[in-house]
């Protein structure tokens, strides 16, 4: 245990940090909501990061250090103790009760770095693996042992311990490294660590969430899973030989950034592999946003975090989770569709989809039915007698969709289509009626057809495989360029998302389970975290960001016929939705080169972007500091995709590419881009000998534009998309480039 004198005397050496900056924390809450809670309290709870202890100080040592930064243990009268978590591993630093004025004296303390305001933050299968190219019992998804050895930590809502997808047949029991524990219902080897950080020992998942998320990234295989009959087969996480370790963080209301810290540093402590958090942190500089912080911490230990892109798509710049170390997973669609027809008597067919297949196609023809006025089909504004016995077609719905469809059924009506969202993305929902989804460029059409009064015929016909075009983006994920990390291409990569089947709890407000089908960047972001949990069984020496070269360097840039990758208008979907492109998960555990970085890659870069205070703020290392490190340029960082400025003069950086092929290998470079865009690789062949030996390059780029040559995006957005591969006899590292007017040279 560490004395008092320890303490005292390491505050001694704190002197590097002012103690006079008081004015750095994010206060981003609405006026609103900060008068009305400071009505009933004047405490807020607050996140405070302080210098680091030296690494022999234990748990209690820390407590007793962050105690003394408060002033008072306990809040006002009301006897509640002021410290609600402790954190050790994250960083050195502590989430308390605290009036705004407390703050001041707070941040005078020596030690004292940063405080930030806890915010709240929002939550954003059977068939993804083999839309993915995993078969069972063959090649590199045996291979991986399906993830044998490795253990997935989610941060998220809870798990359904009890669901069959969480069953341990044939998997062994956990690492002797791992340190954590498991409050639930059922604790297995499948299922070894599972703990609430919300208050309370229950583990339990009350909204679905973190259910469906587990076992997506690494539910064991089960037979028999469908979704009320559809989607039948049998189901698997990617991961499905892999551990799961759940840290509840979050409730129906959100999830507190002082409790995902909380959840971030044990699952530090406990050993986890693998992160998976599938949680939307809002657009802030990397400095401010605790996850952002609290996650590089995790990477500096050699955990994978993989992160959603975020729901706030198609929007320019909305993309979140965009710090460099951490994989940020795009959303997009599978060749799968839950297809019912609308068939009009001109013949005409209409294909949508609906989650409630009513088992008998019925012949009966009903009129169809659209007010233009109504067209939220708000139920108060429509005549039962008119709608009796029509078809229904609303273009749009606000959040009382649900009672809205349930009262036009029972007016009499025979159907509802519903065209919602943008372009051709339809996110399924669960109507308990006949309610067929369609496409609003559909529903226009229907529009017309209702004009003139025509009947329609509505068949349900099961789940289609083979759709076609797929992958398509969903319209909701979240675009670059990334408005934080400027310089580094976000999202990294595109994962399904769209329309996801995956395990549920039995009874919650949105679902009976034992499954759900549902969709956000946060079903693409186990995906993810599955694949990261294979390469991890097959190469459990490789860094994080070896890892995430390994995935993106290998992604398809193209479908499976050759074509662009389209986005939710069918056009051919940019780099700033689609980052290096759709997952491979076969090829990413063989790429032959990675763009290998480290703690002090990141940390040149932190010191480019924010100087000294951004570095204590998330770096944590007394040893290191700006002056000592060289400044890194985020176009300079050694990522496996590559954004520059879009100058007349050719703008070159270099890129460092370790071999993790055959020993002895060539790689010569292909260039594809525009004619507008010319891209100059010198040298543009790297022959190596060994495997570890690292080859460095240069990519200079330059624009050319010709007559009617065009930038894709606005002027004040645009960029010129091209790539660079490294090709051997038999791998190909493939790099997407962005050459962007934001940037400058
Ligand atoms: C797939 O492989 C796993 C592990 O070998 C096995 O438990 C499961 O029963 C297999 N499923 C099928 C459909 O072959
Ligand atoms: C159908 O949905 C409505 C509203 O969502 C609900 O009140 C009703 O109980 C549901 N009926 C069945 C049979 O599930
Ligand atoms: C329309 O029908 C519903 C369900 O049968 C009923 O509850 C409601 O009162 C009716 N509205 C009118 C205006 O008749
Ligand atoms: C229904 O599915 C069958 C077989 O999958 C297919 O041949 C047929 O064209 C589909 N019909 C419609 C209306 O989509
Ligand atoms: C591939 O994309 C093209 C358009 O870029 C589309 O026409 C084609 O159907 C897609 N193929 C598949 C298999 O989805
Ligand atoms: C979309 O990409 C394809 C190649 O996949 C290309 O032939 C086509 O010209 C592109 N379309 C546009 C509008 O750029
Ligand atoms: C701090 O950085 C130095 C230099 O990279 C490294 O050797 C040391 O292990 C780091 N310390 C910690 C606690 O990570
Ligand atoms: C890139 O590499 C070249 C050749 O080694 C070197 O001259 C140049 O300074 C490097 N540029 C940067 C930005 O590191």
């Amino acid at each position: 245990m560490a004395s008092l004198a320890n303490l005292l005397l390491f505050l001694l050496f704190l002197g590097t940090f002012s103690p006079t900056t008081i004015f750095c924390f994010v206060n981003p809450a609405p006026a609103k909501v900060h008068e009305s809670a400071t009505k009933t309290s004047p405490y807020h709870t607050y996140i405070v990061i302080v210098g680091p202890l030296p690494t022999n100080i234990d748990e209690d040592g820390h407590r007793r250090w962050y105690e003394s930064f408060l002033p008072s243990l306990h809040a006002g009268d009301s006897g509640k103790p002021r410290l609600i978590h402790s954190y050790t591993k994250v960083f050195s630093g502590f989430a308390a009760k605290l009036a705004d004025r407390e703050l001041d004296i707070v941040a005078k303390k020596p030690g004292f770095i940063r405080a930030f305001r806890d915010r709240r933050r929002q939550l954003m299968t059977t068939h993804t693996p083999e839309f993915l190219g995993l078969r069972n019992n063959t090649g590199f998804w045996r291979d991986a042992g399906y993830g044998k050895g490795v253990i997935v930590g989610l941060l998220d809502t809870g798990i359904y311990p009890l669901h069959p997808s969480f069953d341990d047949h044939g998997i062994p029991p956990p690492p002797t490294k791992w340190k954590g524990t498991c409050k639930a219902a059922r604790c297995n080897n499948k299922l070894i660590g599972a703990r609430s950080l919300v208050g309370g020992e229950d583990s339990g998942d009350k909204v679905g969430h973190g259910t469906h998320t587990s076992s997506t990234a690494a539910g064991n295989f089960i037979s028999g899973a469908s979704y009320h009959g559809l989607g039948a087969g049998i189901a698997a996480g990617i991961a499905a030989g892999a551990h799961i370790a759940m840290y509840k963080v979050c409730t129906a209301s959100g999830c507190d950034e002082s409790t995902i810290l909380a959840g971030l540093d044990t699952a530090i402590k406990d050993g986890v592999d693998v992160l998976s958090i599938s949680l939307d942190t809002g657009s802030l500089s990397i400095d401010y946003d605790p996850v952002a912080v609290g996650t590089f911490s995790a990477v500096s230990r050699g955990i994978v975090v993989v992160c959603a892109a975020g729901n706030d798509g198609p929007v320019a710049g909305s993309v979140t989770n965009d710090a460099p170390w951490l994989l940020t997973v795009a959303a997009g669609s599978v060749d799968r569709s839950f297809r019912s027809s609308i068939h009009l008597s001109n013949g005409k067919r209409i294909d949508g989809e609906a989650l409630t297949q009513v088992t008998k196609s019925s012949s009966s023809v009903y009129p169809l039915h659209y007010e233009k006025k109504r067209l939220d089909c708000n139920y108060n504004d429509l005549d039962n007698n008119t709608i009796s016995g029509k078809i229904v077609v609303c273009a749009e719905m606000g959040p009382d969709v649900h009672p809205n469809i349930h009262h036009i059924m029972d007016a009499g009506a025979a159907g509802v289509v519903l065209s919602c969202y943008e372009g051709y993305t339809t996110v399924l929902r669960n109507f308990n009626s006949s309610v067929v989804q369609v496409t609003p460029v559909d529903g226009e059409v229907l529009e017309t057809s209702a004009a003139t009064s025509m009947g329609a015929t509505l068949t349900y016909n099961n789940t289609l495989i083979g759709v076609q075009p797929s992958p398509v983006v969903a319209s909701f994920s979240s675009r670059g360029p990334s408005p934080n990390t400027m310089g580094v291409l976000k999202p990294d990569i595109l994962a399904p998302g769209l329309n996801i089947l995956a395990a549920w709890p039995p009874n919650t407000e949105s679902g009976q389970g034992p499954s759900n089908i549902i969709s956000g960047t946060s079903m693409a972001t186990p995906h993810i975290s599955g694949i990261a949990a294979l390469i991890k069984s097959l190469h459990p020496d490789w860094s994080p960001a070896a890892i995430k070269s390994a995935i993106l360097t290998t992604a398809d840039a193209v479908n499976k016929t050759g074509g662009s990758i389209l986005d939710e208008n069918h056009k051919n979907a940019s780099l700033y939705a689609i980052g290096s492109g759709h997952v491979n998960p076969a090829k990413a555990a063989d790429p032959g080169l990675v763009y290998d970085l480290d703690i002090i890659d990141y940390a040149g870069y932190i010191c480019w972007l924010l100087g000294d205070k951004g570095l204590a703020t998330i770096v944590h290392n007394s040893s290191l500091t700006c002056p000592k490190l060289s400044k890194v340029k985020g176009i300079e960082l050694n990522y496996p995709t590559i954004m520059v400025p879009l100058t007349s003069t050719p703008f070159t950086v270099n890129r460092t590419v370790t071999n993790v092929g055959p020993e002895t290998s060539t790689y010569t470079a292909k260039v594809e881009a525009p004619k507008s865009l010319n891209i100059q690789v010198t040298p543009d062949k790297l022959v190596f000998s060994k495997s570890g030996e690292k080859k460095m390059f240069s990519i200079s780029v330059s624009r050319k534009l010709g007559r009617g040559e065009r930038i894709e995006g606005s002027s004040s957005m645009g960029h010129i998309e091209g790539s660079l591969s490294w090709v051997s006899r038999k791998h190909v590292v493939r790099s997407p480039i962005a050459a962007s007017t934001l940037l400058s040279p």
